[in-house]
């Protein structure tokens, strides 16, 4: 491991606590090391510690040796990573390393060897016995019998419409696109904030992707603002259920009909999500859904469409096969593609779906808990919940209100971080991006609003209540001690000002 450059950690003892909060936003770990004037280290500082200081009247002016612990714990120079590792602990969160001298020359941090992920895999029921049964059987390509019945499970999940497996949820949109007759000179209107692919594939089957902002309480398309976007090149629009939140599809549903568009749903996001008692997915003329391995369930790789209209699936299984004839060996009917999943990915999306119940249940106890908790948090929002939604929640997603949580999203997530627990920030909107115009496109407010402020956290199908208690508790300290600095901070304005 590289030494890590601890110069923005580092402060004599005489700086200020003013400086100390500057540096705490620049250095690693949230730690501040006070140092002699021979560079020894002397003492350790944290944002707890300096709140605890002013709440006992210190001054922002005063020197971090009055504020700073003294009895703080660090590792020698000389000893193993391992010996440093086993320093670490709940209360040891950051152990600056010293040299021989007592300089400090490094530091290891809880976030290196305890990290809880935004989300991974539950693997842990049948899949391994599916996917060794493949291998045994030597069915490992795309035929065989796991491919068939993956298909069935989801149909039967889903509650209608027939199922096609793709090699992933890209190749799935691309394929439905394709399949619509969407190429070049059409248009396609798609949500200003979703993951890239759901533009992407637009650009590849030759056609132009158009934005249209999101609504402010789903997230999701906004329909209000859909109408405006429609020009007489306009073919089709791709709803995405963001984060797991169905988009009002009545509305999508009527503009559609208006102008005879095809609607392609996004469901990449959202297997299990409900508008208004329908499982997303089979409300347009096609549903698209991922299986990556942060997905609500998960082939490695892989996707699937899914449609009412059998003609349709018919059309995608050719166009997945190279194009070629179901009646006739190596005859294309058409350029096609290899978009198939092999047997040994369905065989794992089986064991998924076996499970699929468990994992949504889970889901709702998740949910329940952290809404409970951060509702409480004056300057969190909670999760989009639409009277007529059933969210599962792919990823739990709240915003920011930087001026009454007294911190911004993205300095929560660093704090996150530094206690080894990982967020991502909700997707930034599409047309800021160089791939789809770097902002030419005028503004999208709502969208761009969302993208400063929402934040996802940890909502793997096996997180633990106590996980989930963890990552509350760890927001509401570190809430408390940037409100108490954010307080201090105004009132010796207010004394000098
Ligand atoms: C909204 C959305 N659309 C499309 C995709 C693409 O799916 P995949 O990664 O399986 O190609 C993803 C996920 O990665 C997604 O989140």
């Amino acid at each position: 491991m590289d030494k890590k450059d601890l110069s923005d950690n580092i402060l004599p003892l005489t700086a200020t606590l003013e400086a100390a909060m500057r540096q705490l936003d620049k250095g690693i770990g949230g730690v501040i090391l006070c140092v002699d004037l021979t560079g020894k280290m002397q003492g350790m500082l944290t944002d707890g510690d300096i709140r605890r200081a002013l709440l006992k009247d210190a001054s922002l002016n005063d020197a971090v040796q009055d504020a700073m612990n003294r009895s703080f714990v660090s590792g020698n120079a000389s000893a193993t990573r391992a010996e440093h590792i086993s320093q670490l602990g709940s209360n040891i969160r950051q152990l600056p390393i010293l040299d021989a001298e007592d300089r400090p020359v490094d530091m290891v941090s809880w976030a290196e060897i305890w990290r809880m992920p935004v989300t991974e895999p539950s693997l842990g029921g049948n899949e391994m016995k599916y996917v060794v049964d493949c291998i045994d059987s030597v069915w490992v390509s795309s035929q065989g019998g796991y491919i068939d019945k993956f298909q069935q499970a989801f149909v039967s999940f889903l509650g209608g419409g027939d199922a096609l497996c793709t090699s992933s949820g890209t190749t799935a949109l691309h394929l439905a696109l394709i399949a619509l007759g969407i190429g070049p000179g059409d248009e396609v209107i798609v949500p200003d904030i979703t993951f890239g692919a759901s533009a992407n594939v637009v650009i590849h089957a030759g056609a132009t992707p158009v934005f249209v902002d999101i609504d402010s309480v789903t997230w999701t398309i906004d329909p209000e603002k859909i109408e405006a976007a429609v020009t007489p090149k306009t073919k089709a629009i791709m709803p995405v259920h963001l984060y797991g939140h169905p988009c009002d599809m009545d509305a999508v549903m009527a503009i559609a009909e208006k102008y005879q568009l095809k609607v392609i749903e996004d469901c990449a996001e959202s297997l299990g999500a409900e508008y208004k008692g329908d499982k997303a997915g089979l409300v347009g003329d096609v549903g698209c859904f991922s299986f990556f391995a942060n997905k609500v369930i998960t082939t490695g790789e892989g996707g699937m469409v899914v449609s009412k209209n059998a003609a349709l699936i018919e059309r995608m299984a050719i166009l997945r096969d190279h194009g070629m004839s179901k009646q006739r060996r190596y005859w294309h009917l058409e350029a096609g593609y290899n978009y198939r999943m092999t047997n040994m990915q369905a065989a794992l999306g089986v064991a998924q779906m076996e499970r699929i119940s468990d994992f949504l249940c889970r889901r709702e106890k998740v949910v329940e808990l952290y809404n409970r908790r951060l509702g409480k948090i004056k300057g969190i929002g909670l999760p989009p919940a639409a009277k007529w939604a059933k969210n599962i929640h792919w990823l739990y997603s709240i915003t920011v209100d930087k001026e009454q949580l007294g911190i911004d999203r993205d300095r929560l997530a660093s704090r996150l971080m530094e206690e080894g627990i990982e967020t991502r920030p909700v997707f930034p909107p599409l047309h800021l991006q160089p791939a789809y115009g770097s902002g030419r496109l005028g503004r999208f407010m709502v969208a761009e609003q969302l993208a400063d402020r929402g934040l996802c956290l940890p909502t793997s199908n096996g997180i633990s209540l106590d996980d989930v208690d963890r990552v509350c508790v760890t927001i509401e300290k570190i809430v408390v001690d940037e409100r108490a600095l954010q307080q201090h901070r105004d009132t010796q304005g207010m004394k000098t000002g």
